[in-house]
């Protein structure tokens, strides 16, 4: 992939959107989470939809060759593997399903751990319709050349201990909401050990924390929850990152879980924020479901606030290892790991 194009992309996104805050659509009561549930569907593909552009293919028969086949749509969804990773940049994606698309097809069940066909089958579509983070999952850059950059593991942009947030005053985000935002980047401080993670105002803010419209993110539909990257500002070239939330969706809050709804698209804000902020102390996509760093949301799963023992192995060795030397034992993680998770289940029972 061709980093330097993600960088661009990047970019466009906060021109476009440097000046079009919008207000937190923060869920408070019923009616609000319908209409703005309905305004989504619009101009969105179904699966069946998708489905029917690629009659062509007899997923019962993986052995087949179905290369050069022409498949309506399927630009799109060549788009979405090169922007998430899976496939090289091309100048102009065309529908024919060509050798690189179907090995991308591959990597991407491989790395989902779906059965891996090659085909755009139905599990692997139902996948890509679901919402997800704006961060690519592979193959992707920390790289300043535009200013901005994607957060990447092993890439640290602040070296500071006490890092703050601060709240986009345009998006008018009540104070509940702030006090969500605040409980998830304590569980982060907690979980690493290492970090002061405090409130001030945007403007001092070392994390900007602001919802914003972010359909055209992606130019082509892919429904977005949210997004975190680091800006380089002159002329010092200080560092500062941002958390982006979609404002065009309906967002509960931990008490209104009764309203997290599939069908009408309401997400849970303490998950999506636990999510973003991990990329900003060091955390690529896991691909494992438990984990708060899984790119989607998953219907089984629309609230995921706990760390899972993945997520807190990960956390051991980035601040642990880095203050006290290099700790190779695997005995003692694997140690670590089960009292870990034995005081996850004492919490849970
Ligand atoms: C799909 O492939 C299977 C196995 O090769 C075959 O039995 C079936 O008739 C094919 N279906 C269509 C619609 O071509
Ligand atoms: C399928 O067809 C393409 C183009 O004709 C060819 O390059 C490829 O090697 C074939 N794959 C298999 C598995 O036969
Ligand atoms: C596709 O998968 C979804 C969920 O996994 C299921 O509800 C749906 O019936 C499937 N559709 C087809 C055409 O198999
Ligand atoms: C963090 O802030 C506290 C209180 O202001 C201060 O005592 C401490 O030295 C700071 N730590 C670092 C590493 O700057
Ligand atoms: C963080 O740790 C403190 C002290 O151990 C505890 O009181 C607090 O509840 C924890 N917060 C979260 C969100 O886990
Ligand atoms: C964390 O930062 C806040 C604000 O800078 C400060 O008041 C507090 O003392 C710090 N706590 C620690 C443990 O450094
Ligand atoms: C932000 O807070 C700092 C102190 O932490 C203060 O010096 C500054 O004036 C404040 N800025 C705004 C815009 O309120
Ligand atoms: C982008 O970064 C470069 C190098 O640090 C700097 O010269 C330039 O002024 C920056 N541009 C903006 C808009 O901050
Ligand atoms: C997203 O929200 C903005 C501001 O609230 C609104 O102007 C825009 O029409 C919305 N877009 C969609 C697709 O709902
Ligand atoms: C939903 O919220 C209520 C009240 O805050 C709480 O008692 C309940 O355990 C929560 N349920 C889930 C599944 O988080
Ligand atoms: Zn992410």
């Amino acid at each position: 992939m061709k980093s330097n194009l993600s960088a661009f992309l990047l970019l466009f996104l906060l021109l476009l959107h440097q000046s079009l805050f919008a207000k937190a659509g923060i869920v408070s009561s019923l009616p609000k989470i319908v209409s703005v549930a309905i305004k989504r569907f619009k101009g969105k593909i179904s699966p069946k939809e998708i489905m029917n552009h690629i009659p062509d293919l007899n997923f019962s028969s993986p052995q087949q060759n179905q290369t050069l086949q022409e498949i309506k749509g399927l630009s799109r969804i060549k788009e979405y593997f090169y922007n998430f990773g899976y496939l090289q940049y091309s100048e102009t994606f065309d529908d024919i399903l060509d050798q690189p698309t179907v090995s991308a097809i591959q990597t991407y069940q491989q790395s989902f751990n779906l059965q891996v066909t090659g085909h755009l089958n139905n599990e692997t579509l139902q996948l890509i319709l679901l919402p997800r983070c704006a961060v690519p999952d592979r193959n992707f850059d920390y790289d300043f050349t535009e200013n901005v950059s994607w957060p990447k593991a092993g890439n640290q942009w602040s070296q500071k201990k006490n890092l703050t947030y601060g709240f986009l005053p345009e998006s008018d985000i009540p104070d509940n909401a702030k006090k969500v935002f605040g409980q998830a980047f304590t569980r982060w401080a907690n979980a690493t050990g290492r970090l002061n993670l405090t409130q001030t105002n945007y403007t001092d803010a070392d994390i900007k924390v602001g919802f914003y419209v972010l359909d055209d993110v992606y130019d082509f539909d892919v429904d977005v929850f949210g997004i975190s990257f680091i800006r380089e500002e002159s002329p010092f070239s200080v560092k500062t990152a941002e958390i982006r939330l979609n404002a065009n969706r309906s967002w509960a809050l931990p008490s209104e879980n009764n309203s997290l709804s599939w069908e009408d698209d309401v997400l849970d804000l303490e998950s999506v924020t636990m999510h973003e902020i991990g990329h900003l102390l060091g955390f690529d996509h896991s691909f494992l479901h438990e984990s708060v760093m899984y790119p989607y949301i998953l219907p089984s799963q629309q609230r995921k606030i706990q760390l899972s023992n993945f997520d807190k192995n990960n956390i051991f060795q980035q601040y642990n290892n880095a203050r006290s030397g290099y700790c190779g034992n695997w005995r003692v993680l694997v140690i670590i790991t089960l009292s870990l998770g034995f005081g996850y289940m004492v919490l849970l029972a």
